[in-house]
């Protein structure tokens, strides 16, 4: 089928007699006598009626939207993609047929190519004749006659309606997963996985931070942590995907501390990280204030094994005091080597009484909550120095087994006693309990043995003991708060809960081994954690 307006006879008769004249000459032999040329003529004008045909139909048939306009955008011409889309009128308007408009678009890329003779783009929507809505890329290009001036523009529209919607879609869910990322209650950064440059980062992030949004992106994500904490954490962040806790600035140079996320992600073509920070200082204090607690119960729980140290000094004193006054009262002389001597005995014993006092001044003070290197073996000896003198007491005998070349571990040193002493304590109960209830088999000792050793990279400690050991269905439940199998006024059951926190902290483990009646074992390891896992060590 096909249309044909005013005008159209003149721009197809100038395309013919322009083809058939380049023929004509492209085939070289020149007409001889008056049958050749007429035969000439024939199979010449045979030959144009096949082109021609052959181009109409391509016309007709080319998968896409074409017409061909004259220089008042009326159409000269149209395939049947374009009739069946549109609902075109003799001698129509493009403009009416295309979008149903009684004038010329704003953009008009036909106006553009008579004007400039030149191809030009653009994007198009309109409605197909069934009311759909429908979008288009238009390429326009001019239609010159033999003189070259532009007789006509032809319009070339290609249905882009799927990947319009595919596009449109992809924006809403963009801006969907562009709200969820903003409004996260926590903040977000998303961090150029070599260089930790901040690219982008969400509203909650310039909120806790304190900075503009400007500041914030190009700004390495290394500037919020507090200079001693950087190098570590640069190399962190080449393998972990968590950082327990760590400390962060904000602009006005307050710290507090937080809990990172790190997972590695695409982002505009590029490999990222991305980041979330939970402030965690709350929580910490919180714990701190737990620990603190905790040891105040432990002070309490040890005031009678204390007492019974810092009697012996006393007494030695006492003693020496009683022999100095009858002396004085017999007015009897004190030989010098003898007065030397007990003032070098009582000097020993105020110095033992005084470090005594200071270790309990040292332990009831609030724990700090910075880490650094430790050796274990001395901690765990000053937690024993606190109450040798009650496992003495019960005839409780202590087994040390120490690699005396143990590395360092990572941790603070009042809070890494905190766990030793719980864990003392719950051996001497555990001891008292079976010996108490005459429960033991014959030759069995009484006995805590201590043992450090490192093991693939980690440091181990084993607390163990022959007391009454942990029943089975209780062992899952030894560490959660408040649990206790000891009468009321004997245990709270924060011990060991206290005890998994601070080892959690100090990125370590605890897990318990125990034959009900026999006893049990304690084992915690920790990472070896050399001087220079600490900025300022
Ligand atoms: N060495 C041990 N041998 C046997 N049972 C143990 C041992 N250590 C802990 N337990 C068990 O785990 C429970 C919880 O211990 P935890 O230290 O948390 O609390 P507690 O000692 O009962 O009280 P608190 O420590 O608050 O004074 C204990 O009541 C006991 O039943
Ligand atoms: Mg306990």
């Amino acid at each position: 089928m096909r249309r044909m307006v005013d005008g159209v006879w003149l721009v197809k008769a100038r395309c013919q007699s322009l083809s058939a004249r380049n023929r004509a000459g492209a085939n070289g032999q020149p007409p001889s006598g008056v049958d050749a040329m007429e035969h000439n003529n024939g199979s010449m004008q045979k030959e144009l009626d096949r082109r021609r045909n052959e181009y109409q139909r391509f016309f007709e048939l080319v998968p896409c939207i074409v017409s061909l306009q004259d220089r008042n955008y009326r159409l000269i011409d149209y395939n049947r993609e374009f009739s069946s889309r549109f609902d075109p009128r003799p001698g129509d308007y493009c403009y009416r047929a295309y979008k149903g408009r009684s004038q010329k678009c704003e953009y008009c890329p036909v106006e553009k190519t008579f004007a400039d003779g030149l191809s030009h783009y653009s994007e198009e929507t309109g409605r197909n004749k069934d009311g759909t809505l429908t979008h288009w890329i238009v390429k326009t290009a001019p239609l010159r006659d033999d003189q070259g001036e532009i007789i006509g523009a032809l319009e070339m529209s290609l249905d882009i309606t799927h990947k319009k919607e595919l596009e449109n879609k992809l924006a809403q869910s963009e801006k969907k997963y562009y709200a969820i990322f903003n409004n996260i209650p926590n903040p977000v950064f998303v961090l150029d996985v070599d260089t930790l440059v901040i690219l982008d980062c969400n509203g909650r992030a310039t909120r806790v931070y304190g900075y503009a949004y400007e500041e914030l992106s190009g700004r390495s994500f290394m500037d919020l942590f507090p200079a001693e904490e950087r190098q570590r954490c640069r190399d962190l962040f080449r393998h972990a995907d968590e950082i327990e806790q760590v400390r962060h600035l904000n602009k006005s140079g307050d710290i507090f501390f937080v809990h990172l996320r790190l997972s590695p992600s695409e982002y505009q073509d590029r490999r990222v990280l991305l980041v979330t920070t939970s402030d965690i200082t709350d929580r910490i204090d919180a714990e701190l204030r737990l620990v603190q607690a905790g040891k105040m119960a432990t002070l309490g729980e040890m005031a009678t094994g204390i007492a019974h140290e810092l009697n012996q000094p006393l007494t030695v004193i006492k003693s020496a005091s009683n022999y100095f006054m009858k002396k004085i009262r017999n007015q009897q002389p004190i030989p010098a080597e003898v007065l030397s001597e007990m003032a070098a005995e009582i000097d020993r014993h105020v110095d033992r009484a005084a470090t005594i006092i200071n270790h309990l001044r040292q332990f009831g003070h609030k724990p700090r909550i910075e880490s650094a290197p430790l050796q274990v073996n001395t901690v765990l000896k000053s937690a024993f120095d606190m109450f040798s003198q009650q496992l003495k007491l019960r005839q409780i005998d202590v087994l040390w087994e120490l690699d005396e070349h143990l590395p360092h571990v990572l941790a603070e040193a009042g809070r890494l006693e905190q766990i030793f002493i719980n864990l003392l304590l719950n051996a001497r109960d555990a001891i008292e309990e079976k010996w108490d209830s005459s429960n033991t088999a014959p030759g069995e000792v009484k006995r805590i043995r201590l043992k450090t050793y490192a093991r693939g990279g980690r440091i181990l400690i084993e607390v163990t003991d022959t007391g009454i050991g942990i029943a089975a269905g209780d062992v899952d439940r030894i560490f959660e708060p408040f649990f206790t199998t000891k009468k009321v006024g004997d245990g709270t059951g924060i011990g060991l809960s206290i005890t998994y926190s601070i080892v959690k902290e100090f990125g370590g483990t605890i897990r318990v081994a125990s034959t009900p009646g026999k006893g049990a074992s304690f084992i915690l390891s920790f990472p070896i954690g050399e001087a220079n896992d600490i900025g300022n060590a």
